[in-house]
């Protein structure tokens, strides 16, 4: 019986949607209330059973770091002012997990990212979780991928039923229905410009095994010219058998303007703190019900 342990967290994109604030920092650190994206998302890995993560970094990305390391002159600061509660906030991100880092030199595509981080890998299966994808479910996504994994023994990819038209945006999956949620992948395509196998959406959740590296190392440029995760696992999928899970939750993607705005308003709906200020807002500026227009 395989165990998953370890998980990769590529953050060593551009961010080019977001600039200029990508400009000098991740977008993965850009916050959705008072979190940066990325502590959500080691946040999930751990609340799923994983010991170790890998977060692939590239350049400006010290903040990420920073961010999940001790930070004494800080913690000195909150102790003497007895500010109980934001010190252990910020003692508790330091905590979180075991945390590595390796470096993507140039930023060639997700597929090459995930192969930066092999060899911390080993001959273990992993977790793949994209530094910008947040889901927000009862249940961990990654989690839920992961308990199929139990059942399945089988790398199993995270799948969302998107809008015909939005299927370009993604990288597609296709296969046999074996029940509501689960499916036996046949192919998988990136980003298809016509005629998608299916509107069934990765959506950066992967519980993968070692194979893929060897896959990755020779797969070529594909959609926009980057080295893409999919094409390598289309490979892999006409020898192993391999599934997609329909995931319970909402999915936000946080590196996309739109994405991060939603992300950022129904969180804030969520927070202990801000709900009810938060809400009064949205009620007086936007109005509510029945003829309620933006004033
Ligand atoms: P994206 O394609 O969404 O990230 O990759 P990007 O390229 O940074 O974004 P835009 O399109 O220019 O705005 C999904 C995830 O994979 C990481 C990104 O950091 C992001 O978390 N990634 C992408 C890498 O780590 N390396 C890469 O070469 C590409």
């Amino acid at each position: 019986m395989k165990t998953v342990r370890k998980a990769i967290i590529p953050a060593a994109g551009f961010g080019t949607r977001f600039l200029p604030a990508t400009k000098a920092m991740p977008k993965e650190m850009l916050p959705i209330v008072d979190k940066p994206t990325i502590q959500y998302i080691v946040e999930e890995a751990v609340r799923s059973g994983i010991e170790d993560i890998i977060i692939v970094t590239g350049r400006s990305k010290r903040a990420i770091e920073d961010h999940f390391d001790k930070s004494e002159e800080l913690e000195l600061f909150l102790k003497e002012r007895n500010k109980g509660r934001l010190l252990s906030i910020v003692e508790d991100v330091a905590q979180l997990a075991n945390i590595h880092y390796v470096r993507q030199k140039e930023p060639l595509g997700l597929g090459h990212a995930v192969w930066c981080a092999r060899k911390f890998i080993g001959s273990e299966p992993f977790a793949v979780l994209l530094g910008d994808m947040l889901v927000d479910s009862d249940k961990p996504c990654l989690k839920q991928l992961l308990d199929v994994y139990a059942e399945r023994q089988a790398p199993i990819i995270a799948v969302e039923t998107v809008a015909w038209e939005e299927t370009s945006k993604y990288g597609i999956v296709g296969g046999v229905e074996l029940d509501d949620r689960l499916l036996r992948i046949e192919r998988l395509v990136e980003k298809p410009p016509s005629n998608p196998l299916s509107n069934a959406a990765i959506i950066g959740r992967y519980v993968l095994e070692p194979s893929v590296f060897d896959r990755l190392e020779t797969t070529p440029r594909g959609a926009g010219g980057e080295i893409q995760l999919t094409d390598a696992l289309q490979q892999l999928a006409s020898c192993e058998t391999m599934y997609a899970y329909r995931i319970e939750g909402k999915l936000y993607d946080v590196g996309d303007k739109m994405g991060f705005l939603k992300a950022t308003v129904e969180l804030a709906c969520k927070d202990a703190d801000l709900q009810a200020p938060f809400l009064a807002f949205l009620k007086y500026r936007f109005g509510s019900g029945e003829g309620g227009g933006m004033r």
